[in-house]
């Protein structure tokens, strides 16, 4: 079992869409894959097709409650396999500050999972407990990234943490920095990317995405892109990493 968490502190940069493209994807390759919402904005959740207020279980039940995470498990019309978020997560952080384990509790939770190919975790826009929390229960993180000029100095701040929490997580590392929402039109676009290529080398997925109007349409829809329009250039590329991280899975198992 492989588990991914998809962080990135900054909003906006496609972390929700690559979480629930992935997820697909991989499942559409017989993958057998939980997706964490691990976001009070439950855009994950929403976007797989589940009434994130009405969910009888959530992920908050399990980090606040010790419920069992397998109880809150839901599947997914596209194949695989859900654990929701709703904004019963937020404040998390005040309300566990004084537990000593508390960055622990997802990992903790997740010590009963077993029979996933793959657990992929989709963390909020923010470096915050339960980010925390993904870190320490993941081995990669894969970073997406909008190729912007301030992209590369939060990216400073992420690697910083990430090397931090190795501390507390030995596994713990850079699956790989995917570039989202991608315009290959844009002079600056081209030239953040360059940089981030010279600068991360080989941690760069050689996917990647472009800027594509269906995947912003498909979470409306409340499926993955691959359900809502299979040829389009988003779902191509979304299925296209997904071979990339299989690839890199075989090549060097748990790295
Ligand atoms: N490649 C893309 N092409 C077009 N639109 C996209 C693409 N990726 C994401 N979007 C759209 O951009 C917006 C932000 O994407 P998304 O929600 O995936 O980002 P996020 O990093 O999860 O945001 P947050 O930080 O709020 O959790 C959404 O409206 C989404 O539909
Ligand atoms: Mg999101």
């Amino acid at each position: 079992m492989e588990i991914l968490a998809i962080a990135n502190q900054k909003g906006g940069v496609g972390k929700t869409t690559t979480a629930v493209n992935l997820a697909a994807s991989l499942a559409a390759r017989r993958k057998k894959v939980l997706l964490i919402d691990l976001d009070p904005q439950g855009n994950a959740t929403s976007g797989t097709g589940l009434e994130k207020r009405e969910l009888p279980l959530s992920i908050a039940d399990v980090l606040l409650d010790g419920i069992a995470l397998t109880d809150a498990i839901y599947q997914s019309p596209a194949g695989f396999d859900v654990v929701g978020a709703n904004r019963d997560l937020s404040g998390i952080d005040i309300t566990l500050m004084n537990k000593s384990d508390s960055h622990l509790l997802l990992s903790q939770a997740m010590g009963s999972l077993e029979g996933y190919d793959y657990v992929i975790i989709d963390c909020a826009p923010s470096l915050n407990l339960l980010t925390i929390n993904a870190m320490v229960a993941t081995q990669g993180v894969i970073i997406p990234m909008q190729c912007e000029y301030y992209a590369l100095e939060g990216l400073a701040d992420l690697s910083q943490t990430i090397d931090r929490l190795k501390e507390l997580n030995p596994k713990l590392h850079i699956r790989g920095v995917l570039r989202t929402l991608f315009d290959s039109r844009n002079t600056l676009a081209n030239d953040v990317s360059a940089e981030l290529e010279a600068h991360f080398g080989d941690l760069m997925f050689a996917t990647i995405i472009p800027r594509n109007v269906r995947l912003a349409e498909a979470p409306a829809h409340g499926v993955p892109v691959l359900s809502y329009e299979k040829g389009s250039k988003g779902a191509q590329a979304y299925r296209k990493l997904a071979s990339e991280v299989i690839k890199q899975s075989q090549q060097s198992p748990l790295a």
